[in-house]
């Protein structure tokens, strides 16, 4: 294939693909009120309204404001009302005051969304994308399936505070047996991390480097409820000897003492899921966990939790697959069978904490300008997470993918799975 026909290609994909993932997020949206929409229960989670109109404000900010020529901006005010946190942008409503946003309404909102993506249809189909332009569509598409999980997570978090417990979507699977607990073990040595070649990566990804790993052994599945239901019923959450001092402190002040979407009914624990509050599932993972519950349950199992190197060596060998949001299920499932004792659950299901914390790997460099605010400043004082969960969209992870959250946060689709020294 000539330059030109191959160009024609790639950019006839990305105008597909991008249709596919703004339609995406719309649907997510779609069995919200205007109400729904708009509240924010949190200054972590964001209104849904308010992810629609930030991933929009992306493309209009970082794709047709330096290409389309002459732009205008769609309102003036948006700039600043749907700007998270790029200073090289400007100005930035405050982040706990997203909720308060009633105007634009929901309908200006999706009006706004329509206009964006005309234009940005239109601004593809126009030349020949560059290689430049193609990458940022790219970014701002991966950006928005980010986008995609917190709207799932925060409007979870909402509906949970509604003492009426009212589904998002009535899917909710029942569970299955739970399977015994495993272990694989793996030779230490010299391993390759981080990502490599022409497929899109987030620059925190790079560049691909040596890491050196002691043997060690990862546990099979991820912790299920039951066993953080054992943790909680010998005392876990009262046995300072487990947790970080940090932690500990934490767990003080706020009065932790069940993973967050866990209460009692009638003499029996339930969980509040996407699909309302139900009896809690023994076999199912645990989730909703901070990074001070994981570490305090794992040194409370006799064991760690894996590093970031430990956990992509493991899962760099296996194929990307597993219970993500196309399930439907919005909910992680029990464990299937993982066969020849190799690691179930890597992908999907729940994010897996690590304990490394996030930093920029050797030779790491953000991009010039706004756009490199993407992920560096973010590198201090968070944990990195694994895997993908049962709200990432199937196609947004890799091995060499890294979360990251503080160590406190509870509402995003957080498990554990054990690691030890061999
Ligand atoms: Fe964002």
């Amino acid at each position: 294939m000539n330059a030109p026909d191959r160009s024609r290609l790639e950019t006839g994909l990305l105008q597909e693909r991008y249709a596919e993932v703004r339609d995406q997020t719309a649907r997510l949206a779609a069995p919200l009120s205007e109400e729904d929409a708009c509240v924010q229960s949190m200054p972590d989670a964001s209104p849904a309204k308010w992810h629609l109109a930030h991933t929009t404000w992306f493309f209009e900010t970082f794709v047709l404001e330096p290409r389309e020529r002459p732009f205008a901006p769609c309102d003036p005010s948006f700039r600043v009302l749907f700007n998270s946190y790029y200073n090289g942008v400007g100005d930035q409503h405050p982040r706990a005051q997203r909720g308060l946003l009633t105007r634009p309404s929901l309908t200006e909102v999706r009006e706004y969304r329509r206009i964006v993506d005309e234009r940005v249809r239109a601004l593809l189909e126009r030349d020949a994308p560059d290689a430049a332009l193609r990458a940022l569509v790219t970014l701002g598409l991966n950006h928005e399936q980010q986008h995609q999980e917190l709207l799932l997570t925060d409007i979870k978090h909402l509906l949970s505070l509604n003492p009426l417990k009212p589904a998002y979507r009535a899917a909710f699977a029942p569970a299955g047996p739970a399977r015994a607990l495993g272990w694989r073990d793996f030779g230490g040595g010299l391993v390759q991390v981080g990502h490599e070649g022409p497929a899109f990566a987030f620059d925190n990804e790079t560049p691909r480097h040596e890491a050196k790993l002691e043997p060690f052994a990862l546990a099979t599945r991820l912790v299920t409820n039951g066993e953080f239901l054992r943790f909680i019923e010998e005392g876990g959450y009262r046995q300072p000897e487990l947790w970080l001092s940090e932690g500990w402190s934490w767990r003080e002040e706020n009065r932790i003492e069940r993973p967050v979407y866990w209460f009692v009914h009638e003499g029996a624990w339930h969980e509040f899921t996407l699909s309302g509050a139900h009896p809690l599932a023994p076999a199912a993972p645990a989730v909703h966990l901070s990074y001070f519950e994981a570490d305090a349950f794992a040194r409370w199992a006799g064991a760690r939790l894996p590093s970031e190197a430990e956990w992509e060596h493991a899962a760099a060998a296996r194929p990307v697959e597993g219970n993500f949001a196309e399930s439907g299920l919005l909910h992680p499932a029990p464990a299937p069978e993982a066969p020849g004792g190799e690691c179930a659950q890597l992908f999907g299901d729940a994010w897996e904490w690590t304990r490394s914390s996030y930093s920029a790997y050797p030779g790491y460099r953000p991009a010039p300008g706004a756009i490199g605010e993407y992920n560096g400043k973010f590198m201090v004082n968070q944990y990195v997470l694994r895997g993908g969960s049962c709200a990432t969209p199937r196609d947004h992870v890799r091995a060499s993918y890294r979360n990251f959250f503080p160590t406190a946060a509870r509402w995003q689709f957080t498990g554990i799975r054990l690691a030890r020294d061999a």
